[in-house]
């Protein structure tokens, strides 16, 4: 950091990061040090804070060089006037720009002046080096500065530093931090201890889903009925069910901390009200098995779901798809419902493609091509962030 009252919100700023787990070493420039002390940055860096070459007692020095190195990110905030235009020009007159030209690895610069100071050429031709080497520039905001004029200048808050930090490091996690449960493959109903009456679903749609999930950032939690195919690898937990009511404890289990339910499972509708405890023979006459209806599993979540938290399910219809859609969003208090129809070519559980139609509770339509669920997973997720971010 360098020389500007705004020094005072980096301690802010350090204390996001090393929330965030990150290793930190401060470096100041000797102006830097003028405006807030190096110990409380030492402190809460829980590093030495360093502003000269030479160490205190004389007898060392730190050596900019290894801290170059050693770095994977170097972030100047605030980045002063002088400073700025030092990095620009490439002098080596303090211990942070000796570091500057010793680092290999991305800058970030996040100025902070005055706003007169900030628009002159001089300033804004050295911004434009910087922004041509390739180092990432933070502008300063727009409010009122030290000096009581209101104009841009200020140092970007430091919340607003620490998503430029945390989507440096994640390009392309937008649902970081947000846990997800994903319902997948058939449920099966015992009749004996043999025999169950179960679905064609193979999964395949919900594990697709979870995998796509996982690669946007989000924590997966999935709960699967028996499927021939394997689930996909690097999930935070897989939750393995045979039964609508097993899928339905587990679900209930992990729903209450989770942002977002997702119901790709075909959930067996009904159960034979008896288990019988053997094997049933065949004796001649007609076998008949009462069936009980299952519980309605995302209805029954979407009832205590709590604010920012998001259900979406899945239809299958063959007739009148959109209404039957729409009429069970409203049903089972969906946020959206991913239809297939089977009056569609192609759609449907069992194949490698799908083609699907998004429906969100205020009955807007998304229409998607045919595809194959990995890329119809993509859809749906990109869907979702859009949704949540909405
Ligand atoms: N679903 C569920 N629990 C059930 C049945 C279905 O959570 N007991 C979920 C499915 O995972 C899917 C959505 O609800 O996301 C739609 O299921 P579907 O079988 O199409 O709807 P039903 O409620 O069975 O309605 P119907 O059979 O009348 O079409």
């Amino acid at each position: 950091m360098s020389g500007s009252i705004a020094a005072y919100k980096a301690a802010f700023f350090v204390r996001l990061l090393r929330k965030e787990g990150a290793e930190l070493q401060v470096v100041m420039t000797p102006s830097a040090a003028q405006f807030v002390s190096p110990l409380t940055f030492s402190v809460l860096s829980q590093r030495k804070a360093l502003v000269e070459y030479v160490s205190e007692d004389g007898a060392g020095w730190n050596n900019h060089v290894a801290l170059g190195l050693w770095a994977e990110l170097m972030i100047v905030a605030p980045a002063s006037a002088h400073t700025i235009s030092g990095m620009a020009t490439g002098r080596a007159d303090n211990l942070l720009l000796a570091t500057y030209l010793s680092a290999r690895c991305p800058v970030m610069i996040a100025p902070a002046m005055d706003l007169d100071m900030y628009r002159h050429d001089a300033t804004q031709s050295n911004l434009r080096v910087l922004r041509e080497r390739g180092h990432l520039l933070l502008d300063a905001e727009y409010g009122e500065l030290a000096s009581g004029l209101i104009g841009e200048g200020r140092l970007a808050e430091p919340e607003k530093m620490l998503e430029a930090v945390l989507s440096y490091f994640n390009p392309e996690k937008p649902l970081r931090g947000k846990k997800v449960i994903v319902t997948a493959g058939p449920t099966i109903e015992a009749i004996d201890p043999v025999r169950y009456i179960s679905n064609f679903s193979s999964g395949k749609m919900g594990f697709e889903l979870a995998r796509a999930l996982k690669e946007k950032g989000a924590e997966v939690v999935l709960i699967k009925g028996p499927t021939a195919l394997e689930a996909p690898p690097g999930l935070d937990r897989v939750i393995e069910v045979g039964s609508a009511l097993e899928m339905f404890g587990a679900a209930k289990e992990v729903f209450s901390d989770a942002d977002i339910f997702i119901a790709a499972a075909a959930v067996a509708d009904f159960r034979p009200e008896k288990v019988e405890k053997k094997k049933i023979k065949k004796d001649g006459s007609k076998a008949v098995i009462e069936l009980e209806e299952n519980p309605d599993i995302i209805a029954s979540l979407a009832k205590e779901k709590r604010e920012n938290q998001w259900l979406a399910g899945f239809a299958l219809e063959s007739h009148d798809a959109v209404e039957n859609a729409k009429e069970k969003i409203r049903k089972k208090g969906l946020d959206f419902i991913i239809l297939n129809s089977l009056e569609d070519e192609g759609a449907g559980f069992q194949g490698d493609s799908n083609k699907i139609t998004i429906i969100d509770k205020e009955n807007n339509l998304t229409k998607f091509e045919l595809k194959p669920k990995r890329e119809v997973a993509a859809d749906i997720v990109q869907y979702l962030i859009k949704y949540i971010h909405a």
